[in-house]
């Protein structure tokens, strides 16, 4: 595919996916949500690739939102399926990929921005951040994740002021709620990343993409975690990284996982 609203990189094991789109503040249009689908889906299939970033460019916004001036004048039929549509292709997919997603929040997250660093498996921000779900002052709600994630990530009376206020909070108040894990100068942030992702990258693929599946079964309705956790832990023992990881140890030597 070619990609015209997203710029790709790969660097020791890291694929970097940043929505290039900065006159619009990153704001996902069809064409974006289409190709983040398409580039995570292709990370996520490359073997040599063991931890996805994504970011956004310039020094002002990760995302501003889903574009408002592509979903202005739908109705109701037409806005439920872009909720489900974008949910299926990129919001649920990104947090069930196997492979770890970092979100590099670089500038604003809000609405579709904030929901999609949401769905990433965990983020970091610059200090200049600031992240919001400002839906309602449009008359519409979050449609892509927002009101489940954003309380599972900070606790259900923060979510409903968030939500409520449609306002933006700053990096810090992000770091406080537990919304990001760290919060670093913005020249700092990709650095930081890397670093992060290295020292997931020297732990087992295999292992780290049955870890979150069985994290993220808590958050499904109806799912046992507990029995998926048991089911997942088992599958480790049939696998090569286990079998590494554990002769490694015992010999006291360090591991050298093949991902299988
Ligand atoms: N959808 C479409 N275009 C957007 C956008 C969005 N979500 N967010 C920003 N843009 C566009 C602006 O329309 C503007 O385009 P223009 O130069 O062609 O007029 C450009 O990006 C720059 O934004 P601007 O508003 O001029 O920048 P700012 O620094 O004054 O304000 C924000 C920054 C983020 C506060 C402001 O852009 C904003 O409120 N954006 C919408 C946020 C939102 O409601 N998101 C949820 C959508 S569901």
């Amino acid at each position: 595919m070619n990609y015209e609203n997203i710029v790709l990189d790969f660097l020791n094991g890291i694929t970097t996916i940043t929505i290039n789109r900065p006159k619009k503040l990153n704001a996902l249009n069809k064409d974006t949500i289409n190709e983040l689908h398409s580039a995570f889906d292709a990370a996520d299939a490359d073997a040599n690739t063991k931890v996805i970033i994504i970011t956004g460019s310039g020094e002002k916004a990760f995302v501003a939102g889903a574009d408002i001036s592509e979903f202005a004048h739908f109705g109701i039929d037409e806005g439920g399926k872009l909720a489900a549509q974008g949910q299926k292709i990129l919001f649920d997919f990104v947090e069930k990929l196997g492979t770890p997603v970092i979100a590099a929040v670089n500038g604003f997250a809000l609405g579709g921005g904030l929901e999609l660093a949401m769905a990433c498996h965990f983020r970091l921000a610059s200090t200049n951040a600031k992240m919001g779900l400002p839906e309602v002052s449009l008359g519409v709600i979050p449609g892509y994740g927002g009101t489940q994630r954003l309380p599972q990530l900070v606790g259900k009376g923060r979510a409903m002021e968030m939500v409520m206020t449609a306002g933006m909070i700053d990096a810090d108040t992000a770091l406080s709620y537990g919304l990001v894990n760290h919060v670093v100068e913005l020249e700092e942030l990709m650095p930081l990343c890397h670093k992060i992702a290295g020292k997931i990258m020297r732990n087992s693929s295999v292992a780290i993409a049955k870890a979150i599946k069985a994290i993220n079964a808590n958050y499904i309705d109806g799912k046992d975690g507990y029995q998926v956790e048991i089911k997942q832990f088992g599958k480790c023992f049939g696998t090569e990284d286990f079998k590494e990881g554990t002769t490694a140890f015992l010999e006291k030597r360090k591991a050298e996982f093949s991902g299988k």
